[in-house]
């Protein structure tokens, strides 16, 4: 029998390349997730692609009693994969309550339910964005946490607190947090990718749909960084890529190939890229003019930040495979089948 996976968030961005990474390698997956980033078309898009469909329960993960009952007629789960959260930055610093019920909330009730039925692995969706701007570059996982800039960010540094303290008392539940660089890309079929509602808030998909006329132009913020062309460096890392990890992590915990509990590994490439040399390489890679203009930093923003990938390829065998030119393209084929173009 197949080993049946849980995927929390499992029709957002990240969440839908990784039930796809995992049905691709013979893992069955149920997906919960209430809705209230993505839609259910997603579940098409990787029926198409995997040819299998994943299971599926809308409900929300805050709500206790309907997660108890899952877990009672889901006995059989082999690991759980979460990616259920909140994730924008400037709404959890107009609404913290929001973001701390919510990401907080949800990552209790599940780690209770994994110890009461005694499901053993668990993959943590963690970020970057827990280092701040780190003393050293490229940034190691034995970098220590900064403050966190907005109650989004701090609720990935008390997340990663909460699993630690709850393995240490709980060594049957064995966990691995992931801390993710900037995901970008989409699937390479385009049947899948980011569907950000409103305004995005991150550098690509804003790029993508001023390409498309959705948005009039790319504010570009600060030229004033201490990098080579004054833009600040990020470490962008194709969500296909990001997803492979997530399925290395499920098989390490399998096999008991774990060195300690809870095992943190950054995903990245390794490699700083500026906002600059991100507009040019889009333009470049696709034929694309890109209406931009300098304007303020944004607050918040940190100068730069990339990572030390030695523990993940090395530690974990994985390593980020696709190329920036690919990883962009497929976020433009994405934008232009979302849109028609
Ligand atoms: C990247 C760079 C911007 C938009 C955030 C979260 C992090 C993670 C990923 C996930 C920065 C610049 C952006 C624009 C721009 N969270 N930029 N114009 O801020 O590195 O990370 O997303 O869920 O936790 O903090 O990513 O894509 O917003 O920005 O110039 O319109 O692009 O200033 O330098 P960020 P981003």
């Amino acid at each position: 029998m197949n080993k049946l996976i849980l995927v929390t968030g499992g029709t957002g961005y990240i969440g839908s390349h990784t039930v796809v990474e995992l049905m691709n390698v013979g893992f069955d997956v149920v997906i919960i997730d209430n809705l209230s980033n993505s839609e259910k078309s997603v579940l098409d898009g990787i029926a198409e692609i995997t040819g299998r469909r994943a299971y599926f329960e809308q409900f929300d993960l805050c709500d206790k009693e309907k997660l108890d009952n899952f877990f009672k007629v889901y006995k059989k789960l082999d690991a759980v994969i979460h990616f259920a959260a909140y994730k924008s930055v400037g709404e959890s610093v107009e609404k913290p309550l929001k973001y701390y019920q919510n990401n907080l909330t949800s990552l209790m009730n599940l780690l209770e339910c994994m110890v009461n039925f005694n499901i053993p692995h668990f993959v943590f969706s963690s970020s970057a964005t827990v280092y701040g701007q780190p003393d050293q570059l490229p940034v190691t996982e034995k970098a220590s946490f900064k403050p966190a800039d907005s109650p989004y960010g701090n609720t990935k540094q008390i997340a990663e607190e909460i699993i630690y303290d709850t393995v240490s008392v709980n060594p049957n539940l064995q966990a691995i947090s992931l801390r993710y660089f900037n995901p970008i890309g989409a699937h390479s079929s385009a049947l899948i990718g980011e569907l950000p509602t409103g305004v995005p808030d991150n550098l690509v998909p804003f790029i993508t749909q001023t390409a498309a006329g959705v948005r009039t132009e790319l504010k570009v913020f600060g030229d004033d960084y201490n990098t080579p062309d004054g833009s600040a460096i990020r470490d962008y890392i194709n969500v296909v890529d990001l997803a492979k990890a997530h399925v290395v992590s499920i098989k390490r915990m399998i096999e008991n190939k774990t060195k300690s509990n809870p095992e943190v590994f950054n995903l990245g490439t390794g490699k700083g890229t500026s906002v600059l040399e991100i507009v040019k390489a889009f333009e470049n890679v696709t034929g694309e003019k890109l209406k931009y203009k300098i304007v303020d930093r944004r607050e918040g923003d940190v100068e730069s930040v990339y990572a030390d990938t030695k523990l993940a390829n090395e530690e974990l065998g994985w390593k980020a495979e696709i190329s920036s030119e690919d990883t962009l393209l497929s976020a433009w084929n994405w934008e232009k089948n979302i849109r028609d173009i």
